[in-house]
């Protein structure tokens, strides 16, 4: 293919000049957000894994750092999460100036006398993130596994006082285990979960954190995410969530977020309960301590079918936008409603369409030279399909007969870099009052939809070649009428 340059994002996080994967370490302290996140110093493909890092306060403007946690001959330095450790229970700061402490897992290598072993380690900060000291009896939880990895840990109050809880995988027996601490420092095992719904790869980065349903604080389920690869609903990576209920010991999901195998052992995957029905949204995990209980959700937006691929230099890869993840009554049922964060008064409103019959002549929309939003509440009135057309050929369309929002890259520009790239991805949608909302960000090697005010989320990567302009709306078999659509300019 051509070596054509991509422009860099403009609102999503990318390593200067390096490769990343996994956010790691979300955690909110001091009015910052820190994004840790797996990293090659060195190169622009998978390898030397550390943690590289960022920070921010707004989630949508990121500085790159130095390298937090590096990897060394012992050990690479794979996924995990950050706590700040107010109360000083692993003595590894002090009462006045709490430690950060990072939770990891050491990939350990050749050489180290556990070579193979995925074991649970610590690293800890007492500069509010900025240097961090691997702590010296590592790993501090080793059950002699080759797979057990990604380890989130959490503050739980239990009816016995406060205690810290991990939840890490045994990723090839698609299982979340569960272990308590009193210091981060000594682990008891507390229960696994597992397999459940989507078992088609290797389970990785889980997290489980507690929401109101509908903002009601004395109504809490509890959300188990289980990022998958491969196996995933649009294919490769992907991250499911199961509702249901934390006692201090276990996590019971609650029967309606639970698919029934059929006789052969498969789950009928659109069945499971998605973050993302896309290709791109993958390990997200939440962050520690958001302000307000918020709870704010990063993924890498990459899929490992073709990850170590993408047509991008000196960078390779990028974070999704920060989500907001709400629970909501959805049929009855409490479900994940996502909305990305952007900070009020973020963008430059640039066009605005109001009550707009569109039939079979397209309706134009002005062009992307930087990112944009689009907010639009479409009646889809007689029209059989209505489509949004994006860089010239990648077309977001909802089919109104099978209810489905359908995202076609297979002509999105360059898709040849890899044979698993050129795709489509669709999701189930409902019309709310005979209404199609979207939301769609757009960014340089990017496309998020949420439609329904974060009911559905798709997220797809595509790279336009230089013949790839052009933004249209257009109805076929009918005519719809745009309630109100605007595009809003973000940088
Ligand atoms: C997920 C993952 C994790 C692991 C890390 C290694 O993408 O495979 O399970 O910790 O990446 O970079």
């Amino acid at each position: 293919g051509s070596a054509q340059l991509m422009s860099r994002p403009a609102l999503h996080y990318t390593a200067t000049n390096t490769w990343l994967n996994d956010p790691n370490g979300l955690v909110y302290n001091q009015g910052v957000y820190h994004l840790f996140y797996q990293n090659n110093p060195f190169d622009n493909v998978w390898g030397n894994m550390s943690w590289g890092h960022a920070t921010s306060e707004d989630l949508l403007h990121w500085t790159e750092h130095p390298v937090a946690i590096a990897c060394d001959e012992q050990e690479d330095v794979f996924s995990g999460s950050v706590v700040v450790d107010e109360d000083n229970t692993s003595g590894l700061g002090t009462l006045e100036n709490p430690p950060l402490v990072a939770i990891y897992t050491s990939a350990f290598k050749e050489g180290s006398g556990l070579q193979g072993t995925q074991a649970q380690s610590l690293a800890f900060s007492t500069d509010s993130g900025m240097t961090w000291q691997k702590y010296a009896g590592n790993p501090v939880l080793n059950r002699g596994s080759a797979h057990f990895r990604d380890p989130k840990v959490f503050r739980h109050e239990g009816s016995d006082g406060a205690f810290w809880v991990m939840v890490a995988v045994e990723a090839q027996h698609q299982q979340v285990v569960l272990y308590r601490s009193d210091d981060l420092k000594a682990w008891e095992y507390l229960s696994t979960f597992g397999p459940a719904n989507a078992t088609g790869g290797e389970w990785e980065c889980p997290d489980l954190f507690p929401l109101p349903v509908d903002g009601d604080p004395d109504h809490v389920k509890w959300i188990l995410v289980v990022n998958i690869n491969p196996g995933a609903v649009a294919g490769g990576s992907g991250g499911q969530y199961f509702v249901g209920h934390f006692d201090g010991v276990r996590f019971i999901a609650d029967t309606d977020s639970l698919v029934q195998a059929s006789a052969d052992g498969t789950v009928n995957l659109p069945d499971c309960l998605w973050l993302d029905w896309g290709r791109d949204y993958y390990a997200a995990v939440s962050f520690s301590n958001a302000p307000n209980n918020r709870r704010i959700m990063i993924g890498w937006m990459n899929n490992w079918d073709y990850a170590n691929s993408l047509p991008t230099q000196p960078w390779r890869s990028s974070m999704s936008l920060a989500r907001e993840v709400e629970l909501t009554t959805i049929n009855g049922l409490p479900r994940l409603v996502q909305r990305p964060v952007l900070s009020p008064g973020f963008g430059r409103n640039i066009h605005t369409v109001q009550d707009m019959e569109v039939g079979s002549s397209p309706l134009a929309l002005p062009d992307f030279d930087t990112a944009q939003v689009i907010d639009a509440d479409i009646l889809p009135g007689t029209a059989r399909v209505v489509s949004l057309t994006l860089f010239g050929a990648t077309r977001l369309s909802f089919d109104a007969a099978t209810h489905q929002l359908t995202l076609d890259r297979r002509n999105s520009g360059h898709t040849t870099f890899h044979e698993k790239f050129a795709s489509t991805e669709s999701a189930p949608v409902v019309l709310e009052d005979g209404i199609l909302r979207l939301q769609v960000i757009v960014d340089h090697g990017s496309v998020e939809v949420f439609a329904q005010g974060g009911k559905v989320a798709l997220t797809d990567l595509v790279f336009p070649g230089p013949g790839s302009v052009g933004t249209e709306l257009s109805a076929e078999g009918g005519t719809a009428t745009v309630r109100k659509l605007t595009v809003s300019a973000v940088s």
